[in-house]
């Protein structure tokens, strides 16, 4: 710019801004991404959901927890859906995620099934995130529109999956940390933990909440004991959500406030702290509940994206290109 004028310099500056704010807007997610370029990926993932509820209703629940922990770590960026390489140690083999996390076959076949429709155009972050909400509607719980146009990691983290994902061993000021981290505040925080509407946990995640701790129901406790023995029986299951395990509903609150939460930190929640209150709302008032939730799930598949040309879109979800 040696030969231009000051306001000549000043005018390239300003039109470089502009492109970047360009390229910023851009790059933002939006539902109708992928209108021209796949106009039926909602369909094919729906139609794919409906069917895996329709045959094991635990699996819907599996996929809203993918999403979280996908999202949680990194960003919405596929990077929980990698397997391991040789040169690479990737987040599902993490404590919170080994012998866990499930639903990564379901999101292969929707993959194939979009790949056929579409190639080399949809993200699997993309289609996790769409999965996810068909979940929540499919088992009872809201609707809303998923913005999309993420774009796929070359790779994952172990540590910053072990950083991130919180344990059900976490207080409500380290979930509360945790989930400040990520710019979600109390109210995502206590509205996202209503997922544990569905769903189960096993034993091992659950023993020291109903073996020695006081804020549990006697009854509660003693009912729980016998599907997860003193020691042994890890991989024992049981509903996150007694009342009604498979419907998307607020008695996951419910149970709460008459200390029948199956995890130390949902018990969390509801023990005299700051989300005591919430708790209270969303027991009484599914409309809130389901306003808050679906806000929060947006404000979690907003979590650093991979726009523009960043990242990729993975032929193989389990697999960089
Ligand atoms: C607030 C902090 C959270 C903690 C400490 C936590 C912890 C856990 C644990 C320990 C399990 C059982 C895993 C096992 O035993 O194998 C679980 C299951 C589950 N979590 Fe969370 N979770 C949290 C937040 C969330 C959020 C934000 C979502 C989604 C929006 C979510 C969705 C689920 C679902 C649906 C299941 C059941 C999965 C299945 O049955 O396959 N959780 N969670
Ligand atoms: C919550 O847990 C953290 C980390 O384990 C600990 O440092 C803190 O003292 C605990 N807070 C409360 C209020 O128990």
């Amino acid at each position: 710019m040696a030969y231009l004028s000051g306001r000549q310099r000043l005018a390239v500056v300003a039109a470089l801004v502009l492109c970047l704010a360009a390229g910023a807007a851009r790059a933002q997610l939006s539902p109708g991404f992928y209108s021209a370029t796949c106009p039926a990926v909602e369909s094919i993932v729906r139609a794919a959901m409906v069917r895996v509820v329709g045959q094991e209703p635990r699996m819907g629940a599996s996929l809203i927890r993918l999403f979280f922990h996908d999202c949680f770590v990194n960003g919405c960026d596929g990077s929980v859906l990698l397997d391991d390489t040789p040169t690479m140690v990737g987040e599902k083999n993490v404590a919170g995620n080994a012998n866990s996390l499930r639903g990564y076959e379901v999101v292969d076949a929707i993959k194939s099934s979009v790949e056929a429709a579409c190639r080399a155009t949809v993200s699997c972050a993309d289609i996790v995130a769409l999965a996810a909400r068909d979940a929540v509607t499919l088992l009872g719980g809201p609707s809303w529109q998923v913005a999309l146009g993420r774009r796929d990691s070359r790779t994952a983290s172990m540590a910053a999956a072990q950083a991130d994902l919180p344990p059900a061993s976490d207080n409500i000021s380290t979930l509360i940390a945790k989930f400040a981290a990520k710019g979600l505040d109390l109210r995502d925080l206590t509205a996202l933990s209503g997922a544990h509407t569905v769903g189960s946990a096993r034993c091992v995640n659950f023993r020291q909440h109903v073996y020695n701790e006081a804020n549990v129901d006697p009854a509660f406790a003693m009912f729980r004991r016998r599907i997860c023995p003193a020691s042994g029986g890890d991989s024992n299951l049981a509903a996150l959500d007694p009342t009604s395990p498979n419907r998307f509903d607020v008695s996951y609150y419910r149970d709460l406030m008459v200390r029948r939460a199956l995890l130390h930190s949902d018990q969390e929640l509801f023990n005299g702290g700051p989300a005591d209150d919430l708790v209270r709302l969303y027991s009484n008032n599914g409309g809130a509940f389901n306003r808050d939730f679906s806000a929060a799930m947006v404000k979690l598949g907003n979590l650093s994206p991979l726009t523009g040309s960043t990242g990729e879109i993975r032929l193989n979800c389990r697999r960089a290109n």
